[in-house]
């Protein structure tokens, strides 16, 4: 049996907002986020929503994969910042696409929910319970962002990704002898240190207590404690999955990380002992889109033509929860 992604594709908000327009809502600087984070620009949205960027992302992926809407079994999309609480993002794309077959529902896992969906499309199709699956990752952060704190407005932006995956019952051999398709995954989680990366919904209430509005309703972050965990944990779980692959470091083409910050990633390959020309950034001109990020860079590295047919990828995502995990597949 092969699971692979057939299709990929993305949307990004029309609007961009450069460190320069940071410089005149927050004490900060171009040369201070480019320095620390990497980060020149990034997607703000402008009327976009998570369901319209998803929508658009998906039906690239499936124009990519050569397939109609009415043929997708499966939508998971995983976002942390939908529009509608009711009805979930999942059903607002099946419903726009026109996937009139599809189950649809949402994850939510941060910024490892593109891969933690991923890796859920790919326990249903590997039992047979569905043979394809749309996965998509969605955000529209600009509206959990305080624009007051400079500590975390610099980083975040606006985007969808989306891969289409396909079940088939023969195994595909490329031609450098790889088996196609989804080879391994490890996933973690770490509820302990969940408030380090937080953002509130409503507080409690209801017809028998006092109004109660959350003290501050914006993500707020404990930058550096993030940073520690995503420096220690990414490359322990990469080890691990390669690991319980059989694989080596230098049997993966691209490490296609979850773009938070290239120092992170800078130090993950130095963790690793990989060569950084082997990890695809594209954060200098997008930010940190949660969830969006990793399905966005695949999109542009395999539209561009940078993966070849047989390519191992390592795919890897970490943030709030605390959630973290990594995905081997051969292109
Ligand atoms: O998607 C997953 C979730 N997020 C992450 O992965 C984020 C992980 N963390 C980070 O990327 C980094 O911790 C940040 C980019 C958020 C911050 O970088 P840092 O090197 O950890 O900076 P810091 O928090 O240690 O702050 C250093 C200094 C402080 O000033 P003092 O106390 O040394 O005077 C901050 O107040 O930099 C100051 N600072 C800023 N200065 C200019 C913090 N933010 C800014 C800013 N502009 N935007």
């Amino acid at each position: 049996m092969t699971i692979q992604i057939t299709g990929t594709g993305s949307a990004l908000p029309e609007k961009i907002v450069t460190n320069f327009d940071l410089e005149k809502l927050v004490e900060t600087s171009d040369e201070w986020i480019q320095k620390r984070t990497g980060i020149a620009e990034r997607r703000i949205s402008a009327g976009e929503t998570v369901s319209s960027l998803a929508a658009d992302a998906c039906r690239k992926a499936l124009e990519m994969a050569g397939k109609r809407a009415d043929e997708v079994d499966l939508i998971l999309v995983a976002t942390c910042s939908p529009e509608l609480l009711l009805p979930c993002c999942a059903c607002q794309v099946q419903e726009m696409i026109g996937a009139s077959c599809a189950v649809a529902f949402d994850l939510n896992a941060a910024c490892s929910g593109f891969l933690f969906a991923l890796n859920t499309a790919y326990a249903y199709l590997h039992t047979g319970i569905y043979h394809n699956a749309l996965v998509v990752g969605s955000e529209v952060l600009s509206k959990l962002v305080d624009w007051k704190d400079r500590g975390t407005c610099i980083l975040f932006g606006d985007g969808a990704g989306a891969a289409f995956v396909e079940a088939s019952a023969e195994d595909i051999v490329r031609d450098n002898g790889r088996r196609a398709g989804m080879e391994c995954m490890v996933q973690g989680s770490d509820g302990t240190k969940g408030m380090v990366l937080s953002c509130a919904e409503r507080a409690g209430n209801n017809a028998f207590i006092p109004e109660n509005p959350p003290e501050n309703p914006y993500i707020h972050m404990d930058g550096q404690e993030v940073y520690k965990f995503a420096t220690k944990q990414v490359p322990a779980c990469i080890q691990d999955a390669l690991d319980r692959a059989g694989l080596a470091v230098d049997d993966v083409d691209w490490f296609m990380l979850h773009q938070a910050n290239v120092r992170i990633i800078e130090s993950v390959a130095k963790r690793l002992r990989a060569d950084i020309a082997r990890f695809p950034m594209n954060i200098h001109k997008i930010g940190n889109m949660s969830s969006a990020t990793i399905p966005v860079l695949l999109d542009e590295w395999n539209r561009k033509g940078s993966i070849k047919t047989g390519d191992r990828l390592v795919l890897s995502g970490f943030g709030a929860g605390l959630t973290y995990g990594a995905s081997i597949l051969v292109w």
